[in-house]
């Protein structure tokens, strides 16, 4: 596996890559990696002959007040977990690299309404900050496919209509959620739990599951958000948001919406957890 953190010594790779008539499939990432992103990974080797990671925590994404400082950064572990996974690259730019001029003065892209809502109200510039990063890492990486975990659903989607309005040309990919055995989404930021919230982290997933069965027993969306966050909040949890949204935009769903997803965002201590849950509602009459 090559190591590289130079743009110029990446394009060399990509380029002799691209003269051998090699397909790249690329996953981004901000490192201290679990078995979720290792699923990605493999998910990448599938579908292209080489495969890149990158490892970049990325400032655009962090608010003055988030974990940036924080964000765990474990690069030898991470790299020595690629390596047996079987990548081909891992690129690892520094900040300058990326945001030579600062990131006052660095152009960027914004995806309007789906980046406003959920976790785009609740973290100003967040999805702004992911799409000019996963924007410029396409550019350096020319992957033709790229990989994401459905956790992060609404960045997922972020992404994906990032790359049809930009006509970029990259397959964006979604993988399953990883779970531990209790349900709890696999996430860096579980390292942030102490043991007891580690314990109650997972009725964020029992809750989604809970919600399912009453949507598809036709409980009204509305009434069954409001029960979910009284039941949150009763587990110990603040949450940021619980919504029931239609699967095709994340707008709330009419009568005829019947695919769903269940987003939820929730505060456990200091440490923001997320997680979402995919519904079939069966239509009725
Ligand atoms: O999901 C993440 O780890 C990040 O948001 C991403 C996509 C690597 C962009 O920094």
């Amino acid at each position: 596996m090559q190591k590289i953190e130079q743009l110029a010594e990446l394009r060399q790779v990509r380029t002799q890559w691209a003269r051998a008539g090699e397909s790249v499939a690329f996953v981004p990432t901000m490192g201290n990696l679990h078995e979720g992103h290792l699923r990605l990974v493999d998910h990448a080797r599938s579908v292209a002959d080489r495969v890149v990671v990158s490892i970049f925590v990325n400032p655009m994404q962090f608010s003055a007040n988030e974990d940036l400082d924080k964000y765990p950064r474990t690069m030898a572990a991470d790299c020595k977990a690629l390596e047996a996974r079987g990548v081909d690259l891992v690129f690892t730019p520094t900040a300058d690299t990326i945001y030579p001029k600062g990131l006052a003065q660095q152009t960027y892209v914004e995806v309007p309404g789906i980046g406003d809502i959920l976790c785009g109200t609740s973290r100003p510039g967040h999805f702004r900050g992911v799409a000019t990063i996963v924007c410029k890492l396409f550019n350096m990486v020319q992957p033709e496919h790229a990989v994401f975990g459905k956790k992060d659903y609404q960045q997922l989607m972020v992404i994906r209509l990032m790359t049809q309005d930009l006509s970029l040309p990259v397959m964006i990919h979604g993988v399953e959620t990883e779970r531990a055995s209790d349900g709890l989404a696999l996430s860096s930021r579980n390292g942030y739990l102490n043991a007891e919230e580690r314990t109650q982290a997972a009725q964020i997933y029992q809750l989604l599951r809970w919600m399912e069965q009453q949507l598809q027993a036709g409980e009204d969306p509305i009434e069954l958000e409001h029960r979910g966050q009284a039941s949150l909040t009763e587990a110990g949890f603040k949450p940021d948001y619980l919504s029931i949204r239609r699967r095709s935009d994340l707008q709330l769903p009419t009568a005829d919406d019947h695919q769903l997803v269940i987003l939820v965002a929730a505060y456990l201590g200091t440490t923001r957890l997320i997680d979402n849950w995919e519904v079939n509602r069966t239509p009725t009459g």
